[in-house]
């Protein structure tokens, strides 16, 4: 692991509006100790408040973790009871941290798979934090970055039905408005672990976003590494398809 330690002046750096991060390698974590992967799991939720107070308090305004994934499903009903029970079981200390971070928590996915028991906490932790402004938590639950698109085609279907919708009109702006939630753009993704890819996250959200790979599995994931992957992303140049002028090199 590369420990090198950094010390950063967070007052003078531009930091990322939008973050995500694919939460990855809780597994890992906990085999590579002789702990169930449930333990791993537990350790990763704990290790989550911890990054998003960080987050927060550096200035993020949007945070999106990638915390179940559609395909998420097809692990052992064992593993996918635990994190549906992670979820219910953590509903108190998740509404704390809310209320004492204030930060308005939102939910990304689709619904109709899950238990009355999950729907029930993910509406009751949206309607208690409703009101807050300025932290946005988008937690991605159950959530496919294609199952997004076709969900919101469908909504969007139904409205030019319905005539809410002229077809002409339809443009990125708009077509944004039907995904989950209407979230500005991801500036940087991060995933741990060392997996080097997307998984069906924000596939639209992340299409300028810069990528960071870092090879810690997420409980270890700590400020250290949050700060090493904030310096990573001050030195990218992002053009968004345009030239930097001013840029001599150029
Ligand atoms: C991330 O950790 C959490 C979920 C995908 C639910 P993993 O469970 O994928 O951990 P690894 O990748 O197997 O180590
Ligand atoms: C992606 O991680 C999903 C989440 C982190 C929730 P996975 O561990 O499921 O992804 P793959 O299988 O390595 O692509
Ligand atoms: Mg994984």
């Amino acid at each position: 692991m590369d420990r090198e330690v950094i010390k950063l002046d967070y007052s003078k750096m531009k930091v990322p509006n939008h973050l995500a991060i694919i939460v990855d390698g809780n597994g890992r974590w906990a085999t590579k100790q002789g702990l169930s992967r449930s333990d791993g799991h537990k350790e990763g939720f704990v290790n989550l408040m911890r990054v998003l107070k960080y987050a927060y308090s550096k200035d993020i305004k949007y945070v999106s973790a990638y915390l179940f994934s559609t395909e998420n499903f097809k692990r052992s009903k064992v593993e996918v009871d635990f994190i549906m029970g992670l979820l219910t079981g953590k509903l108190d200390d998740i509404l704390n941290f809310c209320h004492s971070e204030k930060i308005k928590a939102i939910f990304s996915g689709r619904r109709k798979n899950l238990s009355n028991k999950v729907i029930s906490v993910i509406e009751k932790i949206e309607d208690e934090t409703k009101d807050y402004e300025n932290r946005v938590f988008n937690i991605c639950f159950n959530y496919g970055g294609r199952a997004e698109i076709v969900d919101a085609t469908r909504k969007i279907t139904l409205d030019i039905d319905n005539g809410k919708l002229d077809i002409n009109s339809l443009n990125e702006e708009i077509f944004s408005k039907y995904l989950y939630q209407d979230l500005p753009p991801v500036d940087l993704m991060i995933r741990t672990s060392g997996e080097q890819r997307l998984s069906n996250f924000m596939l639209w959200q992340c299409s300028y976003a810069e990528f960071y790979f870092p090879k810690v599995y997420f409980p270890d994931f700590n400020e250290n590494e949050f700060d090493k992957a904030i310096l990573e992303y001050t030195k990218r140049d992002r053009r968004f398809g345009g030239i930097d002028y001013e840029n001599k090199s150029n």
